[in-house]
């Protein structure tokens, strides 16, 4: 039997709304800062930002790039490190719960006779199996990925568009980073940072020290406070989802380029939207990454988002500059210029 033989609702999934196109670039210049929203502020996708998760049409692709991942070489995207049985357990009841109730007409939670739970995923044709205490138990529908689902982190993961991590914290306060499910990382690698506590995960960002002073309640807030959103911003060479530094052909700057060439684009503006959501019962909390990519082109066309690319960029540090992938900046800013003449806004 499968889920519609269960009379449960389906939706295609090109009824979904088109990805958020986000331009966090603030006006008064780049800088570091934790830029925590509660969740379900509009930050740029009206609706959409009412949810954890966003479900839109470009879905297909999100899903084939967790799917590539895994069979490139899982243990570099996906992987646990002290990851408590109760967490576990915890983590992957919320995320089905979630799906079911933020996204009623792709996703249906049944709870069993036995105490396990079925979830039925419309969007990928899948029914998840899990036991009573949500371990993975198979697929009683759907064709299985290669590599298989190794248990509910994987299986849930692989439903969801964005990337998922858990963060844990010991008695002794002491935090770590316990989970991973990250195809579509931006310049770092998931396996390299598993089991790290947050200061250490966030070590390498320029700028970063002075909130990494305050870490302790950075994770405190992460783990009691409500759910919160930020964006993150940088620039990439193309606009591939996985740019994990050791996939094949991932390649880190911005190449040089002509400021008058307009065919190509230089560049493509990379957002997260970074979700959090604290379980206090269990200590610990998930946390979630949404990436968009949009053409640097798209973004020229519009003078005030120029202006504001342009003006952060000048705000940035040689160091700061290499970490957000804008390169030296310069022909990047002389590109940008020739729009402002182009609109008469010289700013
Ligand atoms: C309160 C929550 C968090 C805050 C305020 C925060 C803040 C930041 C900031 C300011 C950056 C520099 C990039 C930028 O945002 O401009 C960054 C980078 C990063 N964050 Fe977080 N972060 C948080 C949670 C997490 C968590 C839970 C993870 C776990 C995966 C994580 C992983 C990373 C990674 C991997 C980088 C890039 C580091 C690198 O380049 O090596 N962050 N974060």
């Amino acid at each position: 039997m499968n889920h519609r033989d269960r009379g449960q609702p389906t939706r295609p999934v090109a009824t979904l709304p088109a990805p958020p196109r986000y331009f966090p670039v603030a006006a008064d210049g780049y800088r570091m800062r934790p830029g925590l929203r509660p969740l379900g502020t509009d930050v740029g996708a009206g609706a959409l930002d009412g949810t954890l998760f966003q479900f839109h049409s470009g879905f297909p692709r999100y899903r084939e790039n967790k799917l590539r991942c895994r069979r490139e070489d899982y243990t570099r995207y996906v992987g646990a490190s002290r990851l408590p049985g109760p967490v576990a357990a915890h983590v992957a009841r919320f995320l089905a719960a979630r799906l079911a109730t933020e996204w009623p007409e792709l996703f249906v939670q049944e709870p069993l006779g036995d105490g396990g739970v079925r979830l039925t995923c419309t969007l990928t044709s899948e029914v998840l199996r899990f036991g009573s205490a949500m371990e993975w138990v198979g697929l009683e529908a759907g064709v299985s990925p290669d590599p298989p689902y190794r248990d509910a982190w994987d299986a849930l993961a692989c439903q969801i568009p964005e990337d998922l991590a858990v963060v844990c914290r010991a008695p002794d306060a002491t935090d770590w980073l316990a989970a991973v499910h990250v195809c579509a990382p931006s310049d770092w690698a998931p396996e390299e940072k598993l089991g790290l506590e947050f200061a250490a995960v966030h070590r390498p960002v320029p700028g970063i020290a002075p909130l990494l002073r305050a870490s302790g309640v950075l994770v405190d807030g992460m783990i009691r406070r409500p759910p919160t959103v930020r964006l993150v911003w940088g620039l990439a060479p193309d606009d591939r989802l996985n740019r994990h530094p050791h996939a094949p052909g991932v390649q880190r700057q911005i190449p040089r380029f002509a400021a008058q060439d307009t065919d190509s684009p230089p560049a493509y503006l990379r957002v997260e939207r970074q979700g959090i959501w604290g379980f206090p019962a269990v200590d610990a909390a998930l946390f979630t990454i949404g990436v968009t990519v949009t053409d640097l082109r798209r973004i020229r066309e519009v003078p005030e988002q120029c202006t504001r690319l342009a003006a952060a960029i000048r705000s940035m540090d040689a160091a700061t500059r290499a970490y957000k992938g804008v390169g030296d900046g310069d022909e990047l800013l002389a590109w940008l210029a020739q729009n402002r003449e182009a609109h008469g806004n010289g700013a």
